[in-house]
């Protein structure tokens, strides 16, 4: 069987760590895959830049959209991020000449998810992007495939590494936000923009896909009512402490019979729940579906190799010839999503 030929667009964080991670499972991968996986090109925005990767035999694309319609390419992975471009064009033309995508980019997936999952199922390739929401913890897949026999009534958790690891270190040694940010991004948890992380913005990007793939509507990201933890001090958790409670910052999507009800904000939680026990750059997803007890995954929320693991696996599908729609059904059997009043809870 030929191997599935890789471009991979953005070697930072996820980028450099998948390509290190697939040159090192070489065979275990050929073996799962029953074909071989091979990166042919790639790109970034320096080419001289140190990586700690050697790209001997590996061509340079001069633009991500190059790379996406490169002949040699069957699948373009996406790792630059941003919501628009220079990743959509990309994403486009590589959809569109019917080859697959992989991406762990949730901004872009909340913008104009629909619309590349359209052009997906017209020309056939996939539109994978499990990455883009838990990172490891395997919650796309989840929802799409192994619950897709079930009324799921609300989803939860916490969807964001960066503002759990921030929460974590002020509530535990007192350290001020600016520094549990600064180790945040250090640590290549944060995004490039890090008030989409302490600002709530990520957190309301993969709740809006979750809650499309749980409740089958379309992905409503403006329909997110939205509150960070940028004004958290360590004195607010010592006190929420005092209390019995710690503050997580908390996704919610319900379903109501008004509408579907989507919220960020930082939640107490007691400090005897499962929920407060979830600590660090951890994330974890609660799924309340019908008849079941609840299902919550928990799972390495950001870093490198939480998320590499997770484009893998997208790949992996790819190279088994796995076609999953993108949202669980076809765009336009998705319904719409009416924004619910706020209710308490
Ligand atoms: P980084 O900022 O570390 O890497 C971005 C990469 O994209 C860099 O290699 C950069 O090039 C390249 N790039 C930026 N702009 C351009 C451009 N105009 N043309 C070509 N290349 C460009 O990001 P991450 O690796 O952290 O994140 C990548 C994606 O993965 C994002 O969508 C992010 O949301 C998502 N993600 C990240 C997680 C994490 O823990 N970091 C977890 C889950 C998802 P250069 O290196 O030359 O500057
Ligand atoms: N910046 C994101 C986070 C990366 O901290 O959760 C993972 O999506």
């Amino acid at each position: 069987v030929a191997p599935l030929k890789l471009g991979i667009a953005g070697l930072g964080t996820v980028g450099a760590e998948l390509f290190r991670l697939i040159a090192r499972q070489d065979k275990a991968l050929a073996a799962r895959c029953g074909r071989s996986v091979r990166v042919v090109a790639v790109t970034a925005r320096s080419k001289a830049k140190k990586r700690g990767i050697d790209l001997r035999g590996v061509s340079w694309a001069k633009s991500p959209l190059a790379l996406a319609t490169d002949p040699e390419v069957d699948c373009f992975v996406e790792l630059i991020g941003g919501a628009d471009e220079p990743a959509l064009s990309a994403i486009e033309a590589a959809l569109g000449l019917g080859k697959s995508v992989v991406t762990a980019n949730k901004a872009l997936i909340a913008k104009h998810g629909l619309r590349l999952a359209a052009l997906a199922e017209q020309h056939g390739g996939a539109l994978n992007y499990e990455a883009a929401v838990g990172a490891a913890i395997p919650v796309i897949k989840t929802l799409r495939e192994g619950l897709a026999g079930t009324e799921i009534n609300r989803i939860y958790g916490i969807l964001n590494g960066t503002c759990n690891y921030i929460l974590t270190r002020m509530e535990q040694e007192g350290l001020s936000f600016d520094a549990c940010l600064k180790d945040a991004q250090r640590l290549g948890y944060a995004e490039a923009n890090p008030s989409f992380d302490v600002d709530g913005h990520d957190t309301a990007q993969k709740l809006s896909i979750l809650a499309s793939l749980a409740f089958g509507t379309k992905v409503a990201q403006n329909a997110v009512y939205v509150e960070g933890i940028s004004s958290i001090a360590p004195e607010d958790l010592a006190a929420a402490d005092e209390l019995g409670y710690r503050v997580k910052l908390l996704g919610v999507a319900v379903r109501t019979k008004t509408g579907i009800e989507q919220r960020v904000h930082p939640t107490m939680v007691p400090r005897s729940s499962s929920i407060a026990q979830v600590m660090g750059v951890t994330n974890a997803v609660t799924i309340d579906g019908d008849g079941l007890t609840p299902i919550t995954l928990v799972g390495p929320g950001a870093g490198a190799e939480a998320t590499a693991s997770a484009v893998i696996a997208d790949i992996a599908d790819v190279a088994r010839g796995i076609r999953a729609l993108p949202f669980g059904r076809p765009v336009a059997k998705l319904g719409t999503t009416r924004k619910a009043p706020m209710e308490r809870h």
